[in-house]
């Protein structure tokens, strides 16, 4: 792994600098190109601007890692007054949460039930959960969480989990999961996983997302490629005008602030375009993953930092 990836991932999980940096206005500024505000009506505001350019959302509301049954209630909580809003403001959105904000560590019980709760509320919504797919020690009970939320009865279709292309177990679960018609996204993988479970090297991740991309697009459900990789695109691009696909049969997913020009150009040539769009005040992991993925960033934010 490269030293800077490592360095920016040890920093995303530093106690002290998160929370000053949480706390002072230069770290909200910083944070301001990846993260759409502080509160749910800055991300509703976000997500109407970005259906004015005809892409959907999907809104996260930012945290991970609670370490009480009180706090896990509450992300659950800011989570319904998303999926109200979607409902009552007509947004062309979904929900997407991590387990370890609902509790996981605490108490997987408790975020089964606050995650159950919240996938019945989607469906009357008529909206969608997506579960974030976090480091490799959540994998498989991700997996199965979603797997038993999405047998509930009326749940079908109603929520999807994210795989991540740098596991070597990946093709396998994403047989399991299109079997029961569960929606994916698929992404590379953004934690630092050791060799043994992850492909050490960039090539052999974008060949294996490559290939995963194909089981989804052929798998007969509507799935989400998230990437910012030109590459990855073009390849997709590829296997859609080869097999004859429907280019809304599937969509583009990229995160809020990056790659601005290349979702409005897939949206000018057809293709379905969501972006992940984080608010509230915990974005500083969040925002040190996006350093890590390209440190350059880093360089980027600084100069517009003191740009009026
Ligand atoms: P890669 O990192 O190879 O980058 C390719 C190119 O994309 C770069 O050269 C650059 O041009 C551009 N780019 C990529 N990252 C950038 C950045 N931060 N800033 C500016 N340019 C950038 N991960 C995970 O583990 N669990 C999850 O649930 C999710 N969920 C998720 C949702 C969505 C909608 C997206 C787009 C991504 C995720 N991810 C994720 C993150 C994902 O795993 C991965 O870390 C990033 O998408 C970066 O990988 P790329 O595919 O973009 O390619």
């Amino acid at each position: 792994m490269p030293i800077l990836r490592s360095a920016f991932i040890a920093l995303s999980q530093n106690a002290s600098l998160r929370k000053f940096a949480e706390q002072s206005e230069m770290g909200r500024r910083m944070s301001s190109r990846f993260v759409a505000g502080m509160e749910i009506q800055d991300v509703v505001r976000a997500a109407k601007e970005l259906a004015d350019l005809g892409i959907a959302s999907t809104l996260d509301s930012l945290g991970e890692n609670v370490t009480t049954p009180g706090e896990a209630r509450r992300s659950g909580e800011v989570y319904h007054r998303l999926l109200d809003a979607i409902e009552s403001q007509k947004l062309n959105a979904n929900v997407s949460l991590k387990l370890t904000q609902m509790g996981m560590d605490l108490d997987p019980g408790l975020a089964e039930e606050i995650v159950a709760e919240l996938v019945q509320h989607a469906v009357a919504a008529n909206t969608f959960v997506r579960v974030d797919m976090e480091g490799s020690q959540y994998t498989q009970a991700t997996i199965d969480m979603v797997r038993r939320i999405h047998a509930l009865p009326g749940n079908r279709g109603h929520v999807g989990v994210v795989i991540q292309a740098y596991l070597y177990r990946s093709a396998q679960d994403i047989r399991t999961l299109t079997g029961e018609g569960i929606r994916i996204r698929l992404c590379k993988g953004a934690y630092k996983e050791p060799a043994s479970l992850a492909f050490p090297e960039k090539k052999d991740v974008d060949a294996n997302f490559v290939k995963l991309m194909q089981l989804l697009l052929t798998s007969g459900l509507y799935h989400g490629i998230a990437t910012h990789d030109e590459q990855m695109i073009a390849a997709t691009k590829q296997f859609v005008r080869e097999h004859g696909l429907d280019p809304r049969s599937f969509e583009f997913q990229m995160l809020y602030g990056i790659r601005r020009d290349l979702q409005r150009s897939l949206v000018k040539e057809g293709f379905p375009m969501r972006v992940y769009v984080p608010f509230g005040t915990e974005w500083y992991p969040y925002f040190m993953r996006r350093l890590a993925e390209r440190p350059a960033n880093a360089l980027f934010i600084a100069k517009n930092l003191f740009k009026k």
